[in-house]
């Protein structure tokens, strides 16, 4: 039943998932710096067909999901989306489709309106067209503008999605001025999380401890100005926190991600973790995944934590931290997460943070590469 917990003798206590991301497809036009999809996209070279997307889905709530998330690459890259959709809809998920915009159309609006989407979140890379195209390495600008208005035409409520980083922080004004001309009820400001490609390019993309006050301030000044005519949420990046995130919330605990070709991960970033056997929803149930699997089963809980997480009182809280930041910042990822002071690691981390901003010669931004996928586009 829907919603129900588990009672099976080894899955006793474990919860259903309740936010399912369907990763469609890698297939992007846009080329961010700030990518945290894996580097190595072009080795993924397959895509679930239609009918595996929909038997996926309707497992997953059938074990309980409410929340789903079509994403990719770009998922309007897929011209099965709209029946997808319709599908996730009749099964009764809460559907939001994460988007650049590039491919929504107006006729495309309509039909995934009617197909019973609740939801978009639409990205900029800022809030001048010479950035944001710079930032995507595509002429993209014109193009988001326009998709906002049509979104905002079809009644859907409108998240606006800004990365941030040292390039586009003193924007941030500007940026909420933009969201506020086109009408975004909710603009999430996330500053850069540090995997995938994103991790190749994090010396170029790391602001300074001020530029982020700054940009702080900047948005506090603003929420207090337009109170509810659309909430800002501003992400600090962990980097500069002293306690790490309750990263998805807790490992296997509630968040399913489906890659492009079938891989189930309990993080969309997992794909590059060692010592994980990831399922495939190919060849393993969406419950035998959840409930059953080495890699759902790896960081669940707390008997693999080592110390200081294993007796620190605030593990409840932030499950120590984040997995693939632990891995990346010291090669185990059964350590505490270094972005906590009381982590034996947190050394690197502020090495990072207080190491002078690199002039752009020095650390080029390198674009993100999307090699072998361009031939099915
Ligand atoms: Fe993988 Fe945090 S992104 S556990």
């Amino acid at each position: 039943m829907a919603g129900s917990f588990e009672t099976t003798s080894n899955a006793t206590a474990i919860k259903p998932p309740f936010w399912v991301l369907a990763e469609l497809t890698y297939r992007c036009p846009l080329h961010c710096v700030f990518c945290s999809n894996p580097v190595n996209l072009d080795t993924i070279t397959t895509e679930l067909d239609t009918q595996t997307w929909k038997d996926m889905l309707a497992q997953a709530r059938e074990l309980g999901a409410v929340q789903l998330g079509f994403s990719g690459g770009e998922p309007l890259q897929r011209d099965d989306l709209e029946e997808l959709v319709a599908y996730a809809h009749e099964l009764g998920f809460y559907t939001n489709l994460i988007t650049s915009g590039v491919g929504l159309i107006e006729s495309r609006a309509k039909a995934l309106k009617t197909a019973g989407l609740d939801h978009v979140q639409l990205s900029f890379q800022d809030s001048t067209a010479e950035l944001n195209d710079f930032l995507s390495h595509t002429r993209t600008f014109e193009l988001k503008q326009r998709v906002a208005k049509l979104i905002k035409s079809q009644g859907w409520p409108m998240v606006m999605n800004v990365v941030l980083h040292r390039h586009n922080l003193a924007h941030v004004g500007k940026i909420i001025e933009m969201a506020l001309d086109l009408d975004a009820q909710y603009l999430e400001l996330a500053n850069t999380q540090y995997y995938g490609w994103a991790w190749k390019n994090r010396l170029a993309l790391m602001p300074s401890k001020d530029q982020l006050l700054h940009a702080e301030t900047v948005v506090n000044d603003y929420r207090k100005r337009i109170g509810d005519r659309c909430q800002i949420i501003f992400v600090v990046p962990d980097y500069f926190e002293d306690r790490p995130k309750a990263c998805m919330n807790g490992w296997g605990n509630v968040f399913l991600a489906i890659a492009p070709d079938g891989l189930a991960m309990p993080c969309h970033a997992a794909r590059e973790l060692p010592g994980l056997n990831l399922p495939n929803v190919q060849t393993s149930s969406v419950h035998e995944i959840w409930y059953e699997s080495q890699a759902f089963n790896a960081y669940r809980g707390e008997a693999w934590m080592a110390e200081p997480c294993r007796s620190c009182d605030e593990r409840h809280k932030d499950f120590g931290g984040c997995r693939c930041q632990a891995w990346l910042l010291t090669g185990q990822a059964n350590q505490a997460d270094p972005v906590c002071s009381k982590s034996p690691y947190h050394e690197r981390v502020v090495h990072l943070i207080n190491r002078p901003c690199p002039s752009s010669n020095e650390q080029p931004l390198v674009f993100r590469q999307n090699t072998g996928l361009s031939d099915r586009e």
